[in-house]
């Protein structure tokens, strides 16, 4: 059984319960790199060709944007298939109730018929939000079973819970 994480995750500005801090590694990646380190799992990171600004407000604009237009982003480099992959896990920051616009660009370029999918979001109190549905749209075909919610700030003491939720 093999097993790949694709995977969304911004560095710079970010919000942390009520105060503005500069990270190097985005909160989803690191939930990303704990399940590497537990599943043995090959990482897959989605990447905008254009990327959003360290500047939180201004990122939180241009997303917003973004969603309104429904748009597709362009991305660096496009994953063309996951054939090799029996479960795929699938990582992103709440933006704006669901996931950041590449994610989309992203997953609809793959066949998930057979897979099984797992999701995992991390957020300032939202959860999941819509993005479950839009999930389920993106990976038609798939089964997809329960998710892990993480909020951003508690990435660092969640090691234990990935691992809970990994073998469920
Ligand atoms: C553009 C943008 C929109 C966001 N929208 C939401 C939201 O609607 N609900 C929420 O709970 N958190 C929201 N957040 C907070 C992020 O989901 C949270 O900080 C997450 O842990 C960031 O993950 P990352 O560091 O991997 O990018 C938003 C953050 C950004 C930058």
């Amino acid at each position: 059984m093999s097993s790949l994480v694709i995977y969304f995750s911004r560095s710079g500005e970010n919000y942390f319960g009520g105060e503005l801090k500069n990270i190097e590694k985005g909160n989803t990646e690191v939930i990303a790199e704990y399940i590497q380190e537990f599943d043995g799992a090959d990482l897959f990171k989605v990447e905008p060709a254009v990327e959003y600004p360290a500047d939180y407000m201004q990122c939180i604009d241009v997303a917003k944007k973004e969603q309104q237009a429904d748009a597709r982003p362009e991305i660096k480099e496009t994953l063309d298939s996951i054939d090799d992959y029996d479960t795929v896990y699938i990582g992103f920051p709440n933006w704006w109730g669901t996931l950041p616009m590449p994610m989309f660009t992203q997953l609809e370029q793959l066949d998930f018929s057979g897979k099984v999918v797992k999701a995992f979001v991390t957020h300032e109190g939202s959860g999941f939000g819509s993005s479950e549905k839009d999930l389920k749209k993106l990976c038609e075909g798939a089964e997809i079973k329960k998710g892990l919610s993480i909020p951003g700030a508690k990435v660092y003491d969640s090691k234990e819970a990935v691992k809970a939720w990994l073998n469920e």
